[in-house]
């Protein structure tokens, strides 16, 4: 069986006999990935910026399977794959503590103001010690509301209760009673948790109903001292009207490891601002995460060429 794999990842199982195609760069173009697409068996899929939607699997009609090194597949069409009998694989839970730990640092960052500071310090103007300067917020106590509370969610709010006895409250398509349970959370209605939340953190799947979901009507509605925080997909977020929120402080503060649309361009507004922090989709970019991550994409790969069903499978 021959396998296409995008990118070097780290080392896994891959020995067991399959014919692996690296390409030697990087920045493959559409046309390349096409190409390479077009003569293999099965995909194991680094990075979502090639969607496997109908025209693709129609121009790679020898496509048996895709493995993706992801937990989210919001670039795969699951219906399509699912009408052609294609698997497609993904990597839950090994990167649900290292995302978390990210929406984690956003919170904190942008509570304590960490790029006005840092910007401060780049810039030579350390300043002396103001009781009234570069003030920010304490989280002890205060309201977190989680939007999606699966495994990253749960992860992200288990920590902000322990570190900051934060209360939570979180919206989802359905209710997660074994979580409310563990920490406390209550359910609430997507205009409660944006009414009700000091922070709001986005751990949910993106859907293409869900574009845009945070737009200016919906900052309007937050609280003066909210932090927005999102690490699942920048397509949940409209930029022009977070930038509009932040620079008339409607709302506090961003912190954002996913813009709209990625890569963040250099020009983008929300980068000058001293209230809004940005990663470039760092989310599960750890060793421990990766490597996981690479072993069960692998082990998705191998599954599927011995006939298997992949362990971990994102359609049914
Ligand atoms: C994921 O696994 O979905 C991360 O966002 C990396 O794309």
């Amino acid at each position: 069986m021959k396998v296409f794999v995008n990118k070097r990842i780290p080392e896994t199982g891959m020995e067991a006999g399959l014919e692996v195609f690296i390409p030697d760069h990087d920045n493959l173009s559409h046309e390349e990935w096409l190409i390479y697409c077009q003569n293999t068996d099965a995909i194991l899929s680094i990075g979502n910026e090639f969607w496997y939607d109908k025209d693709f699997f129609d121009q790679c009609p020898d496509i048996k399977a895709v493995a993706l090194y992801s937990v989210g597949f919001d670039h795969v069409d699951i219906k399509e794959a699912n009408r052609r009998g294609i698997p497609i694989g993904n990597t839950p839970d090994v990167l649900s503590k290292a995302t978390s730990d990210v929406a984690f640092l956003l919170m904190q960052s942008v509570a304590r103001r960490a790029s006005y500071n840092f910007q401060k310090v780049k810039d030579g103007n350390w300043g002396h010690f103001d009781p009234l300067h570069a003030l920010g917020q304490e989280l002890y106590g205060k309201t977190l509301g989680i939007l999606g509370l699966g495994r990253i969610g749960f992860e992200m709010a288990k920590k902000s209760r322990k570190a900051f006895d934060m209360n939570i409250i979180y919206h989802n398509r359905h209710r997660n009673e074994e979580a409310e349970k563990e920490l406390n959370a209550a359910y609430v209605s997507f205009e409660e948790l944006i009414a009700q939340s000091d922070v709001l953190s986005i751990h949910a799947n993106f859907t293409p109903q869900q574009k845009e979901l945070f737009n200016g009507p919906v900052f309007e509605k937050m609280k003066d001292n909210a932090i927005f925080i999102n690490t699942a997909r920048g397509g949940f977020q409209n930029e022009k009207d977070l930038y509009e929120a932040l620079v008339s402080k409607q709302i506090w503060g961003a912190g954002l490891d996913v813009t709209n649309p990625e890569p963040m361009s250099r020009e983008s507004s929300l980068l000058g601002l001293s209230n809004a922090c940005v990663l470039p989709h760092i989310g599960s970019a750890t060793i421990e995460a990766r490597t996981g991550m690479a072993k069960m994409a692998a082990e998705n790969i191998i599954a599927f060429s011995r006939g298997e069903k992949m362990p971990y499978c994102a359609n049914p």
